[in-house]
């Protein structure tokens, strides 16, 4: 057999070890990079920023804003779920399912048209409700929502698709996979509900059903992949076995049905009944939270399989479960005060939990499994040196940001909303602080990867000579 010598821009993958009907060759696809890139700017130039413009607002330090200011604290959650949250799950599952079910790669011309709805979805929302209303704002907000439904659904058949077609093993992944999807495509359903909603109400959704929506969307559509991803990868770096499908099978079922209570909740019923609906919803969806936490992720340990800068990288892994953990715990408190009383309950909590999820098990997990599973940061992982200045403060920035969020959400009823509000502004400027040394460190990285490429080709080329 004759081999072509390694040229420029070559990728030069492991050979495969076994060949056999079922081994499916790996093949670069960079798109997934796409999705991270513009979950970051989301994030950056959004959500988080949004979220510091609306603390201070809500605080009464400024006055910008304030007459939209609940159209304002819609845009910022959407931002952060559809936006930071929704598209880089998309961009892992559309890039990990394939891998994981030994199907060959989803096709860029599938991959970069689902990337451009949600993102014209995610930012058409974001601008909708952040600029001043009139038609354009309602137009924009109903285009938004249609684009949105399109790319929710495509994500929930290419993942679906790629399920069915794929290797039928027993494993515990494939099941909070295939709830993912399902969860995608009834988020499609879900957009398309609120913007119609919202176009005629001054592009407000009713808060009712954007509140069920947003749970819904956390719970199902992010939780399942998050679960998916960590099951089949993340007791491993732990030394740790992986978790055997009946071991995953109780807290997967209570996740999943506390997620569907939620979304009932969001029918109308009359108060009592929505609020019990979404009490138990919240209740059970926490309870089988704080159990995949240590079980299906890992809550304490070392990471000692991996290298001492992956080790860096592991420790967002772990706190983001620790952060899962705590919000399971109190949205289980939450959700039982309701399911009693049939009234809203624990608001304090309930926000509490959502931004625990929403910067631990969301940018928490989403900055730790980046640096470990996706090529682009391959070289990195492979580094003797431990992590460096910009990694440490990048993590501690984080770590206060998630303390003071938390501490702002549970000082409800304790504390007065000025002073409170200070707290979620300067955990909201840590955060966009600390996502913004990440984002630095990706680009680094993108920039970094000829060079990784020029190395490998290079001693491809020294083994090839040396044949
Ligand atoms: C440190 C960063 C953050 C700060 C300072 C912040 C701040 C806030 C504030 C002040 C509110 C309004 C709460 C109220 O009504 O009293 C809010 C609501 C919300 N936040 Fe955040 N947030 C942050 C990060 C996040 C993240 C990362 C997510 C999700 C991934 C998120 C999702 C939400 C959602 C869904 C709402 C409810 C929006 C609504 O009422 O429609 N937030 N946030």
């Amino acid at each position: 057999m004759t081999s072509r010598r390694p040229q420029d821009g070559d990728v030069q993958l492991e050979p495969p070890v076994a060949r056999h009907a079922d081994v499916v060759p790996a093949v670069e696809d960079r798109s997934y990079l796409i999705f991270i890139l513009g979950a970051l700017a989301m994030a950056l130039l959004a959500g988080f920023l949004l979220s510091v413009v609306i603390s201070l607002a809500l605080s009464g330090t400024i006055t910008w804003g304030e007459e939209r200011l609940p159209q304002m604290t819609q845009a910022h959650g959407w931002a952060q779920v559809q936006g930071w949250a929704g598209l880089f799950v998309a961009g892992m599952a559309l890039r990990l399912m394939p891998r994981f079910a030994g199907r060959p790669p989803i096709r860029t011309k599938v991959t970069v048209p689902i990337f451009v709805l949600l993102f014209a979805a995610a930012a058409g929302r974001v601008v909708a409700q952040s600029s001043p209303a009139g038609t354009a704002a309602e137009a924009l907000l109903v285009v938004a929502g249609l684009a949105g439904a399109a790319g929710a659904a495509a994500v929930g058949a290419a993942v679906g698709y790629t399920l069915a077609r794929g290797r039928k093993r027993p494993e515990p992944w494939r099941y909070f996979a295939w709830a993912g999807a399902a969860w995608w495509a009834v988020w499609a359903v879900l957009m398309l509900i609120a913007a119609f909603k919202g176009a005629r109400n001054d592009v407000f959704v009713p808060a009712r059903l954007d509140d069920a929506m947003a749970w819904t969307v956390m719970l199902g559509a992010v939780g399942n992949f998050v679960f998916s991803v960590q099951s089949r990868s993340v007791p491993v770096f732990f030394g740790r076995r992986l978790p055997s499908r009946r071991k995953l099978a109780p807290p997967g079922v209570l996740l999943n049905a506390g997620a569907l209570l939620v979304l009932a909740s969001g029918l109308p019923f009359d108060g009592p009944v929505s609020e019990r609906l979404l009490g138990a919803g919240l209740a059970l969806a926490g309870a089988g939270l704080a159990w995949l936490a240590p079980v299906a992720g890992s809550v304490w340990g070392e990471a000692k399989r991996l290298r001492p800068r992956a080790r860096a990288a592991a420790r967002y892994v772990l706190a983001a479960n620790i952060t899962v953990l705590m919000a399971g715990a109190l949205l289980a408190w939450a959700g039982a005060n309701s399911v009693v009383s049939g009234e809203f309950e624990s608001f304090g909590a309930r926000d509490a939990a959502r931004h625990a999820l929403g910067l631990g098990m969301i940018t928490m997990l989403i900055i730790g499994m980046a640096q470990l599973v996706s090529p682009v940061f391959a070289l990195e992982r492979a580094e003797a040196r431990p992590a460096g200045l910009e990694d440490h403060l990048a993590w501690w920035s984080l770590v206060a940001a998630i303390g003071l969020r938390v501490i702002a959400a549970l000082a409800y009823a304790h504390i007065e909303t000025g002073p409170r509000m200070h707290l979620a502004a300067t955990a909201g400027v840590l955060a966009w602080l600390g996502l913004a040394m990440f984002a630095f460190s990706v680009v680094r990285a993108v920039r970094k990867e000829p060079r990784m490429k020029a190395l490998l080709a290079t001693a491809a080329g020294v083994s090839d000579s040396g044949r």
